[in-house]
């Protein structure tokens, strides 16, 4: 891949899952002891899927959470699947199970979404006041996550901001249900205004499945992709990958 892509897209590859899912950590806790010491606080908005559970496990290892100020952090979830939270399908779960049930983050730093499974509507406009309350804004203004974890599907879909599906165009809510024809689903997502508006939104993927998609995401044409709509418009965007994602760059 080119270095001038590289530095562009501020793209780092890693030899592999495990040396990437280490890196992220680092940043995570980097941009933690950077966001504790200036504003007093580091707010998160975490991803699903399978790709971040070594990174989440990582982050549980205890010489790595032993350098974060737990008190200090507050835990959004990015999407959610119109499921029970004991479903093995729940973001909340595995993010629960994988990370947050492990560090000293008592239950008032993490906002759940209240009935995923039952009422995506009334969840989605639910979770939006929660956010409102955690930030303290009116309307007009948007919340800035410090740290925005996102993922990359083999169609291109970030977060759950899937292709052709409404959410796509919302431009005023922070956090909508969105009806993803394809899987025949209502998923929970962030919306981009949100997303955008991030001081630091990192994608993490990796594997061989999604190189094709990656390099078409990262050098072909924009507006084909919901992960190219994401753009650092206030802070930095980081694509943090494996060799094998990045193997056609
Ligand atoms: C979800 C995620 C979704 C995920 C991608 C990649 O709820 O599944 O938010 O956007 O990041 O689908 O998933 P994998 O990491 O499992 O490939």
């Amino acid at each position: 891949m080119q270095s001038s892509l590289m530095e562009k897209k501020n793209v780092s590859v890693f030899e592999n899952y495990d040396a990437l899912v280490n890196a992220t950590a680092e940043l995570f806790v980097k941009l933690g002891e950077e966001a504790i010491k200036g504003r007093g606080g580091y707010v998160v908005s975490l991803s699903g899927g399978s790709t971040p559970k070594g990174f989440y496990a990582r982050l549980a290892d205890k010489e790595v959470a032993s350098r974060l100020d737990w008190s200090k952090i507050f835990v959004f979830f990015g999407d959610e699947r119109t499921v029970a939270y004991t479903s093995p399908e729940s973001n909340q779960r595995m993010i629960t199970e994988s990370l947050l049930s492990k560090v000293p983050l008592s239950r008032e730093n993490v906002f759940a979404l209240s009935d995923p499974d039952m009422d995506p509507k009334a969840t989605a406009i639910d979770y939006e006041r929660t956010m409102r309350e955690f930030f303290g804004l009116d309307s007009g203004e948007l919340p800035q996550f410090d740290f925005m974890l996102l993922g990359l599907g083999e169609d291109g879909h970030t977060a759950s901001l899937f292709p052709g599906s409404p959410a796509l165009a919302e431009t005023q809510r922070w956090f909508v249900d969105n009806k993803v024809e394809k899987l025949n689903t209502t998923r929970l997502t962030t919306t981009y205004p949100v997303i955008n508006n991030s001081r630091n939104i990192i994608f993490l993927a990796s594997g061989k499945a999604k190189a094709a998609v990656l390099k078409d995401v990262l050098t072909g044409p924009e507006g084909k992709y919901p992960s190219q709509n994401v753009k650092a418009e206030k802070g930095k965007l980081y694509w943090y990958l494996d060799k094998e994602i990045a193997a056609d760059l």
